[in-house]
């Protein structure tokens, strides 16, 4: 839906005191001639033959960022250190340990930078195979038809290899998004987002211009399982929506879905010894599931590509990144408040988020070290209640699946204010009805267990994976103070 709002909605707006409104509609850039490229063209410098402003936006996404804009996200600031979420929240790295994500789980940069920083990452985090490439590469697409399932399990490197030299570290390109004849926006992962939109009963056919504003991104900003076989080779990437349904995809549907099968459940926690699924960057599900601004029919563009003049014309800023670090120029297409108002306004949100996001991320990480300990008061010979370590090891699961939910989404909760409010205000439930019963548990076999449970956290945040990163306690984010 396109956004125009008469002068009585400004009104009412401003009664209401919450959105102020201009005569709003996300200004659309000037219709322009388009050149067909020719078909199979990949290279984004053949595009940028044709396209050059888009194509200079577009590579700087290879730039740092600006530095001291946005209060969460420092991927890749002027000056700044890139930030690792394992410093950033201790807890995630006694969570993580036992794979790849905890070794090594940095902030995302920049559009470019995206194989490099697979080239540079642990190893641990590509052991997956070719599955890796699919959110990342222009030519995933054509490697899947071309290598069938080989494509999902065969070594990282050795997929990377089949691609032009000069190609191998190029992320996502104009193909990704753009069709090459006329440059209408297109999906072009039928493997992946095709089969999940069937899911949820989207038709791909019918897509309108906004929404595909939204589904491009959502190619790749969406939570997916590597599922395995028995010998734990990969054997495709899927999205975890069965059940749901466009516009609610919910936490509940894919932890139900990830808990549906054994192939799904990637790799084994060591602290309590659990196979577990994952859950990754899932910037779709939760900015769709109803968000006041999907359901005012906002797309991801308008808020990550505003409208810009480059040498007089108008084009969609291809330099993709926090809007926060844009001076949130993308806001006032809709919006009449100072950028200083939504400024404050999103560091509310985040705020609010980082609070309770932590409660429920030490919580979990307590209720793992009960089941570490549980495991060992069994190995020693002592009876426990199987019953009631089944059932705390349910709560727990569903604890620890919201609190990764929201942890693995890139807003810090400002996509959807209130729908992270209820899945971490259930995550933190959770993970309280899993203490009491791992306490009940362990007081029955009779063992006392303090008050406070030491998470011997320096033994997870140092020395991670075959690079031995060390902690960086300056990284790490404290909860903000109630205002
Ligand atoms: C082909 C997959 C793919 C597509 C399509 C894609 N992204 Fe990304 N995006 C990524 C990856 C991967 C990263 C992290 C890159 C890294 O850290 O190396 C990323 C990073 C980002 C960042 C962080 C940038 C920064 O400076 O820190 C933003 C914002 C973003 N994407 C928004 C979007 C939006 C909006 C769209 C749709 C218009 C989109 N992305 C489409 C894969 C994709
Ligand atoms: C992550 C997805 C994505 C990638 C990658 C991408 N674009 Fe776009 N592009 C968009 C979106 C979204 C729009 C807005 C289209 C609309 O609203 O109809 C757009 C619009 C355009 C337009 C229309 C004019 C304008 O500026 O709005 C051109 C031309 C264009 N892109 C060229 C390119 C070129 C060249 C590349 C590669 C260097 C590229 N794009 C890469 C998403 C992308
Ligand atoms: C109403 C505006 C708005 C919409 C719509 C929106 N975002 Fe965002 N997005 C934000 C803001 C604000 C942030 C927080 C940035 C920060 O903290 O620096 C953010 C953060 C992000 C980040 C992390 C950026 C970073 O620097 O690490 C990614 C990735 C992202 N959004 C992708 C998406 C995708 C994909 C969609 C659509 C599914 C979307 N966004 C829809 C406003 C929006
Ligand atoms: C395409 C139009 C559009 C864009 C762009 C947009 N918004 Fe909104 N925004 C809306 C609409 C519509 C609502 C819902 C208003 C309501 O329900 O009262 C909304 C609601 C909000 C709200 C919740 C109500 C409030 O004021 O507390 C916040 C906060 C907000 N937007 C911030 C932002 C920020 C920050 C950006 C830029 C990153 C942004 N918006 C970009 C249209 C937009």
């Amino acid at each position: 839906m396109q956004m125009k709002h008469t002068r009585g909605y400004a009104v009412l707006a401003i009664l209401v005191a919450t959105a102020v409104w201009s005569g709003c509609s996300p200004k659309k850039v000037e219709p322009m001639k388009t050149v067909a490229i020719e078909d199979g063209t990949i290279d984004p410098a053949e595009w940028g033959k044709v396209y050059p402003l888009q194509y200079k936006l577009w590579r700087q996404t290879g730039e740092p960022t600006p530095a001291g804009k946005s209060k969460y996200k420092k991927g890749y600031d002027v000056g700044e250190d890139r930030r690792d979420k394992l410093d950033e929240y201790p807890f995630l790295a006694l969570l993580y340990n036992g794979w790849g994500f905890g070794s090594e789980y940095r902030e995302p940069r920049g559009h470019f930078f995206m194989v490099q920083d697979q080239l540079e990452v642990d190893p641990g985090r590509v052991k997956a195979g070719g599955s890796c490439l699919t959110c990342k590469t222009p030519y995933a697409p054509i490697l899947e038809k071309q290598m069938g399932k080989a494509y999902f399990s065969t070594p990282y490197k050795e997929v990377l290899a089949k691609l032009p030299k000069d190609q191998q570290t190029l992320g996502v390109a104009c193909i990704d998004c753009h069709d090459n004849r006329g440059m209408a926006l297109k999906i072009s992962r039928g493997f992946t987002l095709g089969k999940a939109l069937k899911k949820i009963g989207a038709d791909e056919e019918k897509l309108t211009a906004q929404e595909k504003r939204t589904l491009v991104c959502a190619q790749c900003h969406v939570s997916y399982m590597i599922t395995k076989d028995k010998e734990m080779h990969s054997t495709d990437v899927v999205f975890p929506w069965q059940g749901s349904k466009v516009g609610n995809i919910s936490i509940e549907n894919i932890i139900a879905e990830i808990k549906s099968s054994p192939a799904n459940l990637e790799w084994t926690q060591s602290v309590t010894g659990f196979k577990l699924g994952f859950i990754r960057h899932p910037e779709y599900e939760l900015f769709s599931n109803n968000s006041p601004h999907w359901a005012n029919g906002v797309s991801c563009a308008d808020c990550h590509m505003p409208t810009v003049t480059r040498d007089g014309q108008k084009v969609s800023d291809h330099r993709i990144m926090s809007p926060l670090k844009n001076d949130l120029i993308a806001c006032a297409a809709c919006h009449t408040e100072t950028s200083q108002v939504l400024r404050d306004k999103i560091f509310a949100i985040q705020d609010q988020t980082m609070i309770v996001y932590l409660k429920a991320g030490y919580a979990t990480a307590t209720d793992a070290k009960l089941f570490e300990i549980a495991n060992k008061v069994e190995a020693s010979g002592k009876k426990i209640d199987k019953a009631l370590y089944a059932q705390a090891r349910e709560q727990y699961e569903q604890a620890f699946y919201r609190l990764i939910f929201i942890g693995a989404e890139n807003s810090n909760g400002f996509h959807n204010p209130t729908e992270t409010m209820r899945v971490l205000n259930d995550a933190a439930k959770y993970a309280a009805s899993a203490d009491s019963q791992l306490r009940k548990l362990l007081a029955q076999a009779g063992e006392k267990v303090p008050e406070k449970i030491d998470l011997e956290l320096s033994k997870y945040t140092n020395n991670r994976g075959v690079n031995k990163i060390m902690f960086r306690p300056e990284h790490e984010i404290k909860s903000p103070e109630v205002k």
